[in-house]
């Protein structure tokens, strides 16, 4: 068993995900500044660690005392803060993690595992592979294949990152997000009845449930360093490569009586297919358990449970960039996104 720091563990992915671990009998250290803190939708966890209560960007040696693995989820997770933010999202999310990798091999951490984004592939014809040239098209991208090409440079002997290209998420997390394609047009569907897409919904998006991603972190963890070592492995299943069209399809079929509306060609040019066949070789046993239809399902299941209202499903709690905005425009964080009063943490 491993001592496992899981930054972002306050995030819709990283709860899942220490969870995953802690129910695999791994000692997990979590690390979060707390952008979120009060963005819980629902009371789903059972096991969650203790986490410290800092900025990636304070990390030093000393705070990763004794740890095997850190799994590294903790940036800014999206386009639109992206281009509210560009140069910010760069301190966080290229140089932050960077620092992160620095002072994790210097403490002799010997694994490092990077939450990389199907986004670095940009616009591609016909399918790509993790051989595929990297196009990322926003800063959001551009950081994860910054940090691909900054981190992967520092593997050496006592030093394995492995970085994980991980299709957009869906699915139930209790720290929900809803500006996420699948997740977003589920809520729609059941405050409004309605969906009315801006586009046509003719590009491709690589899907994966929050679940699958958490496998596959474990199985990152687990796995014999000479399968991992320095690896790029993207992280989904081909039959979850949907154009934007199906998946609100999906979602309309699910929620009955919803209404279903498409608009003219996106000028969001992004769209690639991805071949998943590289994990399911090298973590064997890695197969996904979920498709965009058991995801808009399980969705629908939390939203009667918990009878959504259209102001939770609209607001800051589970929208990352209007959360940001808000702690912008009340002075919570300086314009570089620290904390003015870290000291008010409890009362966030
Ligand atoms: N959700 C997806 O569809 C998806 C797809 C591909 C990759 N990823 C990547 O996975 C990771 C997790 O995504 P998520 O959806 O859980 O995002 P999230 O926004 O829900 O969680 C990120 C967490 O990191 C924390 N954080 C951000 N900046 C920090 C900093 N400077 N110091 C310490 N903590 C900080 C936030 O407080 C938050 O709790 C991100 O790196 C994201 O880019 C997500």
């Amino acid at each position: 068993m491993a001592r496992v720091m899981v930054t972002g563990t306050e995030g819709y992915l990283g709860c899942l995900t220490a969870q995953e671990l802690l129910r695999a009998g791994h000692e997990v250290i979590g690390l979060d500044t707390g952008y979120y803190k009060n963005g819980w939708l629902y009371p789903g966890l059972e096991l969650a660690p203790q986490t410290l209560a800092m900025d990636i960007r304070d990390v030093r040696p000393e705070h990763l005392d004794g740890v095997d693995a850190i799994v590294h989820m903790a940036e800014l997770s999206n386009d639109p803060i992206g281009d509210l933010i560009g140069d910010v999202t760069f301190d966080i999310n290229h140089v932050g993690s960077v620092h992160l990798a620095t002072q994790a091999k210097a403490a002799g951490v010997e694994r490092f595992v990077y939450m990389s984004s199907c986004s670095v592939y940009g616009v591609a014809d016909g399918t790509v592979d993790e051989t595929s040239p990297v196009a990322p098209q926003t800063s959001y991208a551009k950081c994860k294949a910054l940090v691909e090409r900054d981190v992967g440079a520092m593997a050496d002997d006592a030093f394995s990152p492995l970085f994980l290209r991980n299709a957009t998420a869906f699915g139930a997390s209790p720290r929900m997000r809803f500006d996420i394609v699948l997740n977003n047009l589920s809520g729609l569907a059941w405050t409004t009845g309605k969906i009315a897409m801006t586009s046509d919904g003719t590009p491709w998006r690589p899907l994966v449930h929050a679940l699958d991603i958490a496998k596959a972190i474990r199985m990152s963890v687990e796995s014999p360093r000479e399968a991992v070592h320095g690896a790029v492995f993207n992280v989904g299943s081909e039959d979850n490569n949907y154009t934007v069209r199906q998946i609100a399809e999906i979602v309309a079929n699910e929620f009955t009586g919803c209404e279903l509306t498409f608009g003219d060609p996106s000028a969001d040019n992004r769209s690639y297919r991805v071949a998943f066949d590289k994990i399911r070789e090298v973590l064997p046993g890695y197969t996904t358990d979920w498709d965009a239809r058991a995801g808009a399902a399980q969705l629908h299941r939390v939203f009667e449970s918990i009878d959504l209202d259209a102001e939770t499903f609209t607001g800051r709690g589970h929208t990352r960039l209007k959360q940001i905005e808000h702690l912008l425009r009340t002075s919570q964080l300086d314009p570089q996104l620290f904390w003015k009063n870290p000291a008010a943490g409890a009362a966030r």
